[in-house]
């Protein structure tokens, strides 16, 4: 592919549909209408791996609808070994302050692998200040977090881990708690590749290139929008292709989710959390540039049906308050708004249109893997 390099390199990829069935399960068994309640949605505080057992499958070419895989990093090339040993960190409690929380307990399987929770919760219930994103599709990231401050997986991975709201651990104490483990200094060394020398086989490297190795997996595409634009045109609802024509025209959506991964990976500032006291103002924290005040990244719209709450403040509880969002031009009195938000004027029906259309954006179910 991109580095012919290295010839025997091989693609993983994970089964996804897998981990996206029992939400489309789930939601599928009330009124897509209705806002689901929050008691519902509680998933267990630690998500057991629902993966398929062949962890990891050879993916030589891209989902249906990307034109690439994700870019390997150069310098964490991705191996079998260590793709599964950063899922197994993935959901082991180990990596957190009390052992209470894993990664899966705010990227949960069950829910496109965001939260169910508005605000993040972390150890001892403490809440965060942002809403969990979706973790799929993260390899085409250019940058990472809502105000882009993490510009790898690699660096970004160990983050959550020393955050206080989060896993509120510090990483010396992680790197000797996983050093003192039964398996894991084994497990890194095979992954890793190890001579036989007895040196510490676990650093922060280690962890944070096996945690970002196992992400660069989690591809999702072959959606009904993609089947439709590769002319399988049944395959996409008359309502969700007048919603595509939508987001492609009048709701002037494409400005910023373009391109294969609906992501311009670009901030802006929709007046998402406009008038509130406390309103976090986002890219600007990390470029200090008042220009970027309020300005936060654009997700990628794939999977986004099973993500619920949406924006990074939680505040829009589905898909009907998004579009209504946008609808009314996000904000109106918001002096720093972005130029490209505007009221749409659209109908109640093209707005049922267009989330239609939205809900067309996770994969198609055919793609489940044989376990
Ligand atoms: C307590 C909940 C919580 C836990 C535990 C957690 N995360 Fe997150 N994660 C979040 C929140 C909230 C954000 C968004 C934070 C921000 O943008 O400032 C996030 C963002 C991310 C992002 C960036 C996504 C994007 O769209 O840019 C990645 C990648 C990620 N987390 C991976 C992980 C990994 C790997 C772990 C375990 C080592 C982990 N997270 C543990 C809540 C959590
Ligand atoms: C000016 C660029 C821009 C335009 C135009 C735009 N978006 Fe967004 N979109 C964003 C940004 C940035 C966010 C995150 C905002 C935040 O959380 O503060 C977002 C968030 C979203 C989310 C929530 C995703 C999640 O995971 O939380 C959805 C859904 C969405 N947009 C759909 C749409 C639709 C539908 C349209 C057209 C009606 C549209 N967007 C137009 C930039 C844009």
């Amino acid at each position: 592919m991109n580095d012919g390099r290295v010839v025997r390199r091989q693609r993983l990829a994970i089964c996804l549909m897998v981990m996206v069935l029992p939400t489309i399960v789930s939601i599928g068994s009330g009124s897509p209408q209705e806002p689901a309640s929050p008691t519902t949605l509680v998933a267990p505080k630690l998500p057991i791996d629902t993966l398929p057992a062949t962890t990891t499958l050879m993916r030589n070419q891209p989902p249906l609808g990307l034109t690439t895989l994700p870019r390997d990093n150069a310098a964490n090339p991705l191996t079998a070994a260590k793709v599964d040993l950063g899922r197994r960190l993935f959901f082991d409690p180990i990596l957190s302050q009390d052992e209470s929380v894993s990664c899966a307990s705010c990227h949960q399987p069950s829910h496109g692998l965001a939260s169910p929770d508005a605000l993040a919760i972390g150890i001892g219930g403490k809440q965060g200040r942002r809403n969990a994103p979706s973790l799929f599709n993260r390899g085409y990231g250019k940058l990472h977090f809502w105000d882009g401050r993490a510009a790898t997986l690699e660096e970004q991975s160990l983050q959550p881990i020393s955050n206080p709201d989060e896993m509120g651990n510090d990483l010396a104490r992680i790197l000797q708690r996983l050093q003192d483990h039964a398996e894991y200094p084994r497990v890194f060394a095979e992954a890793f590749g190890d001579p036989e020398t007895g040196a510490p086989a676990i650093n922060d490297e280690r962890l944070a290139a096996a945690l970002a190795a196992f992400q660069r997996c989690l591809v999702i595409g072959d959606s009904p929008v993609d089947r439709f634009r590769a002319a399988d045109v049944k395959e996409l609802s008359m309502e969700a292709r007048q919603g595509l024509w939508i987001f492609e025209s009048r709701g002037r959506c494409w400005q910023c989710h373009a391109g294969d991964n609906f992501s311009d990976e670009q901030f802006h500032n929709t007046g998402v959390s406009f008038g509130s006291a406390t309103r976090d103002s986002g890219r600007a924290e990390i470029t200090h540039d008042p220009q970027d005040r309020y300005r936060f990244k654009t997700p990628s719209l794939r999977g986004v049906a099973e993500t619920a709450p949406y924006m990074h403040d939680g505040s829009a509880k589905t898909l009907e308050d998004v579009v209504e969002f946008y609808n009314r031009g996000g904000a109106a009195n918001d002096p720093e708004l972005s130029p490209l938000i505007r009221p749409l004027n659209l109908s109640a029906e093209e707005r049922r249109y267009l989330v239609q259309f939205l809900r067309a954006l996770s994969p198609t179910k055919e793609q489940t893997p044989v376990p």
